[in-house]
């Protein structure tokens, strides 16, 4: 199928949608699902909000620099607001103002970012946002959180990635995201982690502020009131965007600082209790190539007035290597200070692509992963690696090291070296010891209309069978004048790191209870995993039909353990 959806079947895009996004001002990708060349072009601004309207939505929260002292309070609002401003008690901040056009609608995007600091450990606040022209002026939008707590303190937290919108409008949005954002609230967590592939607007390039709108009012339910923490995925990354396609995202975001100029709200650190919290974008080191993307015949032309040039079928956005190192070697500075550190037990790292996943028709795992970052997980005892990517639950046994030339290359059989993660036990006792390996959890399980719960198998051995990308998959013209398709992945390998594969459904959410441990006893977090059986549109396993469903129930409970560092 020419364009990226993280679901390789072209069943999934139904002509109905097709149709309605070809009315709402076509894509060339999209006109090339759907037949017929045809100059496409973006006609004009939809919906164009009230110039005056500083009204605040797509309110949500993010940890400042120091969580148990400070958050940040972000939104937006449809036309630009005058005088944004938090009120937290007696104190009123005012709000940094942040703007971008989007590079292919020419719609202006208003964002406001109110930085919270000199607040009390493990308190309860309330705070409201408005501004001079808020509609709500007499009643504004008001909420509450709580900062984390201080010192070796149990909290829980909840995540998963791969959200979307629930407005089916949206190619890859589907009705269960608006249950994963409650699912969220019925969990309480200090906060959430959000994997990356927050809406899929790049799948909807002209439509971007659109279908953010909705992913910001959709998540509000939740992040107005407990931090979400988002790491990029390759839906974040659009053309005439900024020089990482990151701008709609950054944005929107103010995230811990990282001191790395030029890159800052690309990865980050945080530390809660005894847990440092690792963000990275593995945009920066993945093979694949799945993000901004003209698969052809037709153009994707920007609206006149951006100036920005017609995106030529064959195009993609590949930014692999952006950072010429600087993240990984950041990465590893964090890493150590991290292990240095006698008050840090765990270590937990978010990324959104897969360096462990066995999923058929999603995207699989990612040689460049394992060889730029796998061994430093190794070497500073990362605990565990939350990922999205893969619309699925997969959890890998605890990984160190690498088996070396168990791989096969799909096209010619060849033997090829995918590093493929060793585990140091194969069996399936609920209890990890992760000062001894690596745990990897796949949660691209929040709510697109594609869950990808179908994993791969090696007939000839009857083992677990993964997909690796060893190499790029850059666009290739097809036998269709003027339309391209981008590869799957180039390899594959006996999984014998895959524990437990969810076949039931593609959708859930991952719940952390982090217990720091008494004084002398064992520190472990519990990991329960709750999963929507029967939210699949089509089951891959059963053929069942489903529909989105509030409905979350546990799916697997298990336990990571390491000893106190101090
Ligand atoms: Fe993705």
């Amino acid at each position: 199928m020419p364009e990226n959806t993280d679901d390789p079947r072209p069943s999934r895009l139904p002509m109905s949608r097709r149709q309605v996004l070809a009315g709402a001002g076509s894509t060339g990708l999209l006109a090339a699902a759907a037949g017929p060349a045809k100059a496409t072009t973006v006609r004009g601004r939809r919906a164009r909000a009230a110039a005056s309207d500083g009204t605040p939505e797509q309110i949500h929260l993010t940890w400042g620099d120091n969580p148990t002292s400070s958050v940040v309070i972000s939104w937006a609002s449809p036309g630009r607001a005058n005088r944004p401003r938090a009120r937290i008690g007696q104190r009123v901040i005012p709000a940094e103002v942040r703007t971008y056009t989007d590079g292919i609608s020419g719609e202006t995007v208003w964002t406001y970012h109110a930085r919270v600091g000199g607040l009390r450990p493990g308190a309860t606040y309330a705070y409201a946002v408005t501004a001079d022209n808020d509609g709500n002026a007499a009643d504004p939008f008001s909420a509450t959180f709580r900062t984390a707590p201080q010192g070796r303190a149990a909290f829980r937290f909840t995540s998963f990635g791969d959200l979307a919108t629930p407005n089916t409008s949206w190619v890859l949005s589907y009705g269960q995201s608006a249950y994963a954002v409650e699912a969220v609230e019925s969990f309480q967590p200090l906060f959430h982690l959000l994997n990356g592939d927050l809406c899929y607007a790049n799948l909807n390039p002209t439509v971007q502020p659109e279908v953010w709108r909705d992913f910001g009012n959709n998540n509000q339910t939740s992040a107005a009131s407990r931090p979400w923490m988002p790491c990029p995925g390759n839906h974040e990354v659009e053309f005439y965007n900024g020089p990482q396609g990151l701008t709609s995202y950054l944005t929107r975001y103010t995230l811990p600082e990282n001191h790395a100029p030029g890159f800052g709200g690309r990865w980050y650190s945080f530390r809660i209790g005894s847990v440092l919290f690792v963000s990275v974008d593995a945009d920066d080191v993945v093979y694949q190539d799945a993000a901004a993307f003209v698969a052809g015949p037709a153009a994707l032309t920007p609206a006149a007035g951006t100036g920005h040039q017609p995106v030529q079928p064959g195009t993609s956005f590949y930014i692999r290597g952006y950072s010429g190192g600087v993240q990984t070697a950041w990465l590893e500075r964090t890493l150590a200070a991290g292990r240095r550190d006698e008050s840090v037990d765990w270590i937990i790292v978010q990324m959104h692509q897969c360096a462990l996943s066995s999923s058929s028709t999603g995207n699989g795992s990612d040689l460049g992963i394992r060889q730029e970052w796998l061994p430093l997980f190794d070497k500073y005892q990362v605990d565990l690696v939350l990922n999205g990517h893969d619309h699925d639950y997969e959890r890998s046994f605890p990984v160190r090291g690498a088996d070396a030339n168990v791989g096969r290359e799909v096209a010619t059989g060849a033997t090829v070296n995918t590093l493929r993660p060793h585990p140091v036990t194969t069996t399936d006792s609920g209890v990890f010891d992760t000062s001894q390996g690596t745990v990897h959890l796949i949660l691209g399980c929040g709510g697109t209309d594609a869950p990808l719960d179908e994993y791969g198998t090696d007939t000839a051995d009857d083992q677990r069978q993964a997909k690796v990308f060893t190499q790029a998959d850059r666009p290739v013209l097809t036998s269709t004048p003027d339309v391209y398709a981008r590869a799957a992945a180039d390899a594959v390998e006996d999984a014998t790191w895959s524990a437990r594969r969810d076949t039931s459904t593609g959708y859930g959410i991952a719940v952390f209870d982090v217990d720091p441990g008494a004084e002398s006893g064992q520190p472990s977090i519990k990991i329960t995993h709750y999963h929507a059986v029967g939210a699949d549109p089509v089951n891959p396993a059963s053929g069942v039909k489903g529909a989105p469903t509030p409905d979350y129930t546990e799916f697997e409970t298990f336990r990571l353990v390491r000893t106190r560092s101090s």
